[in-house]
């Protein structure tokens, strides 16, 4: 009886999935018969006009913005338009293009990046939280609301994976490991897109930037790339493929060059990666005159760089209309064919058709929902537990935190008084009114028994002209022009009479992201100088870090008895920081990147070679060995540390065989307990280690984790399965294969403090 149930069960899945096929494959051969004959009618104009976007001006990152727009779209010469938003707008552009004389719709685009109107904290701060499902729910709920004011496409997400704290976009990614990476960029994509790209509260992804952009020289922003392909394949494309692999729409081409061809005219790149090694079907636009560039790198005039970017795969041109003004004489001349045009024409078309938008143009323009799904109270109260998820917790010497709720709290710095800083860079629809600032979040939290004080304590940094370039986009601190000393002097009054600083340092919001590499990544002087003078008073201090990127803060992690890193943790990063200071909530966030020493060990990541002369572990300097004269080789923090306020034990580490047969599992197995007083969140990271390859493989590479929940007192069994699949990589032909022999398995807190078995991959 049982078996019988079973067959049934089975042959019931088995027949699903082919009817879920066949609905699937019927589908598309209806959008193909669609576009087929839209394509007959449509002039050479209208379908290079498809593959111009153009930006409806509310935020425009490059020199170029879009004129004439309205009267470009009736003339059929637009295919998308990007920053231009809510229902009324967004409805009379649309109707712009009803007028066109095929009347097909634009899709609308803009970089909702970590949230829309209610922020998440910044993707690099969501990263920390190692919290899957919380991050595709911040998707989701962006999804939800840029879709209620009447967009369609996002930007997002941008998965490039970034080794150097030097680059500010370092803040907008995942960090610095690809598996870590690769499993967020799939949560993105679903949160966005959902099951269905035709329902009108799912949005179009478009996975940023392809490729490599992490890696520029010096972390000098839109720089060179020189890569070899065994670290591409192997450690920057993973969380481009799993987007693809997760079924992205759309792809974003770089701005970089890439070992001598930029990212928008690599044909390598764009096709034959993209396309016919990973099946990519989407469509691949621009960065924002990512086209027009290619003449600044060398590579032609418009006409020329327009046909190369066209050749190459860059189906849509963001702003520099390279494409509407000269692939007509390029067709003519016979430097670009038709087919070439028809195929960008062709997947463009067909991701307004799965959207839904030749059904129904203004679907995404209901007024009505513009009023009720945007910053709702549902999702104010999600990016609050997101927010308090992403902090992590780096020092608690004698356990100063978490803070009582009675007495007086000095907050002190020039990050305590600010709004629009506490949400982040890239949140250009954020509604920075509504964000409370940290002496009001703490207030909200704290309760009658709390007096918060504030002063200001220092500037951003001492250079006023470094602080305007850091505060754009109406991120502005608040100067005090006296000396120096003076404004100390203000504060550390105020701080005389508390009980407890909370010292509000680090960067400004706009001190990361795009355009915005340093080369000095400590806490600007100014702030280390209040810093130590509040030290100087003998109260407890904590350090509350705002930043977008790791810092180098050495000397901090020695003077400061509590450092609680928050990134900048979106609309209600404050509320947030009030619930983990106050221990309401527990600090769970883990490093997605590493932290170090200093500047100068930039580029640092856990997972790299041994070299051939490397440092015995926990050595510093030996003579002829790969190290430095002046500073140890150790990260300040490594990946995937962070503390919380209870403790954790882990066991060793049990195989449940210690070979491992293709095509079969072993499980690794660790106990865990909780050993403190109160109730906390572990990530368990499990990292392997291929002993010989025939190329070389890093010390360590992540390729589990889970996120546990364990009482005072309570123990559980965290397992991971390891297959044959879990030891693959791209070996020199660039074949992803798994290598029979030795292997180490490594299970702990973080990166550097782990337990370790030793198993082999059989023949
Ligand atoms: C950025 C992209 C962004 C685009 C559109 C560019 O400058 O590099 O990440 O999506 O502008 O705003």
């Amino acid at each position: 009886m049982k078996l019988f149930k079973l067959i049934f069960i089975l042959f019931t899945i088995v027949n699903l999935n082919v009817f879920a096929q066949k609905k699937a494959t019927a589908k598309s051969s209806q959008m193909d018969q669609f576009v087929k004959s839209l394509m007959s009618k449509m002039t050479v104009e209208e379908k290079i006009g498809q593959l111009n976007l153009l930006t409806g001006g509310e935020a425009t990152t490059g020199s170029a913005v879009s004129t004439d727009v309205e009267q470009k779209i009736a003339a059929g010469k637009v295919g998308g338009i990007f920053s231009l938003t809510t229902p009324e707008k967004i409805r009379k552009t649309q109707e712009a293009a009803m007028k066109s004389r095929l009347k097909i719709p634009m899709i609308f685009g803009q970089d909702v990046i970590h949230g829309y109107k209610t922020v998440f904290p910044i993707p690099l701060a969501l990263a920390a939280s190692w919290d899957l499902p919380m991050i595709e729910n911040t998707a989701r709920v962006a999804a939800q609301e840029a879709s209620a004011d009447g967009l369609n496409w996002t930007f997002s997400p941008m998965v490039d994976i970034a080794r150097d704290a030097r680059w500010g976009r370092i803040s907008e990614g995942s960090g610095e490991d690809p598996f870590l990476g690769s499993a967020i960029a799939k949560v993105m994509v679903k949160g966005y897109q959902g099951d269905d790209l035709s329902k009108n509260n799912t949005i179009m992804a478009c996975v940023k930037h392809f490729a490599l952009y992490g890696a520029v020289e010096a972390g000098r922003d839109y720089n060179t790339v020189d890569m070899s392909k065994d670290r591409m394949y192997n450690d920057y494309f993973p969380p481009y493929k799993a987007a693809i692999d997760a079924g992205a729409g759309s792809v974003m081409a770089s701005f970089n060059d890439i070992n001598g061809i930029p990212a928008t005219a690599n044909k390598w790149l764009l096709t034959d990666v993209l396309r016919k090694q990973w099946g990519f079907t989407g469509f691949v636009v621009s960065d924002y005159t990512g086209v027009n560039e290619l003449s600044a790198h060398g590579l032609g005039n418009l006409q020329q760089v327009s046909a190369r970017a066209l050749v190459a795969g860059t189906d849509m041109d963001m702003v520099g209309e390279g494409y509407l003004t000269t692939l007509k004489k390029s067709i003519a001349e016979g430097k670009v064919t038709m087919a070439q045009i028809d195929n960008a024409c062709r997947l463009v078309l067909e991701a307004k058709y799965k959207l839904g938008l030749f059904a129904d143009p203004f679907k995404y323009c209901s007024e009505e929902r513009a009023k009720t799904e945007i910053s709702t109270e549902a999702n104010l109260k999600a990016a609050r537990n997101a927010a308090a998820q992403t902090f992590v917790l780096l020092k608690n010497e004698n356990n100063i935190l978490p803070l009582k709720k009675t007495g007086t709290i000095a907050v002190i710095g020039p990050l305590g008084n600010t709004k629009p800083n506490m949400v982040g860079t890239w949140a250009v629809n954020a509604n920075m009114d509504i964000v409370p600032t940290l002496v009001e979040g703490i207030e909200q939290v704290a309760g009658k028994d709390v007096k918060v004080t504030y002063a200001l304590g220092s500037n951003l940094t001492a250079d006023s002209v470094l602080q305007k370039n850091s505060t754009m986009f109406g991120r502005d601190i608040p100067r005090d022009n006296r000396p120096e000393q003076d404004v100390i002097n203000d504060a550390l009054k105020v701080a005389s009479k508390a009980d407890v600083i909370v010292a509000a340092l680090g960067e400004s919001s706009e001190m990361s992201g795009e355009a915005s590499s340093r080369t000095d990544i400590d806490i600007p002087e100014v702030q280390k100088r209040l810093l130590a003078a509040l030290l100087k008073t003998g109260k407890p201090v904590v350090l509350v870090l705002f930043t977008g990127r790791p810092l180098a803060i050495k000397e901090e992690s020695e003077t400061v008895p509590a450092i609680l890193n928050v990134w900048f943790g979106g609309t209600e990063a404050t509320t947030a920081i009030g619930d983990v200071l106050f221990g309401d909530v527990n600090p769970s966030g883990k490093l997605p990147v590493t932290f170090p020493q200093n500047v100068g060990q930039v580029p640092i990541y856990y997972a790299h070679k041994n070299t051939g002369r490397p440092l015995p572990a926990g050595g510093w300097f030996s003579k002829f060995k790969s190290n430095y004269l002046d500073v140890s080789n150790d990260p300040l923090y490594p990946f995937g540390f962070g503390l919380s306020y209870t403790t954790f034990n882990y066991g060793e580490v049990k195989l449940s065989n210690i070979s491992l047969n293709p095509g079969k599992t072993i499980t690794a197995t660790v106990s865990l307990t909780n050993t403190g007083k109160v109730v906390g969140k572990e990530v368990v990271q499990m990292y392997i280690r291929d002993l010989v390859g025939s190329t070389t493989r890093p010390v360590k590479e992540l390729k589990g984790f889970q996120k546990i929940s364990l009482n005072p007192g309570e123990t559980k069994e965290v397992s991971f399965k390891i297959s044959e699949d879990d030891l693959k990589f791209y070996n020199a032909d660039l074949k992803y294969v798994a290598e029979p022999g030795d292997f180490k398995v490594f299970i702990g807190t973080n990166s550097s403090d782990v337990k370790e078995a030793d198993f082999k991959l059989l023949k």
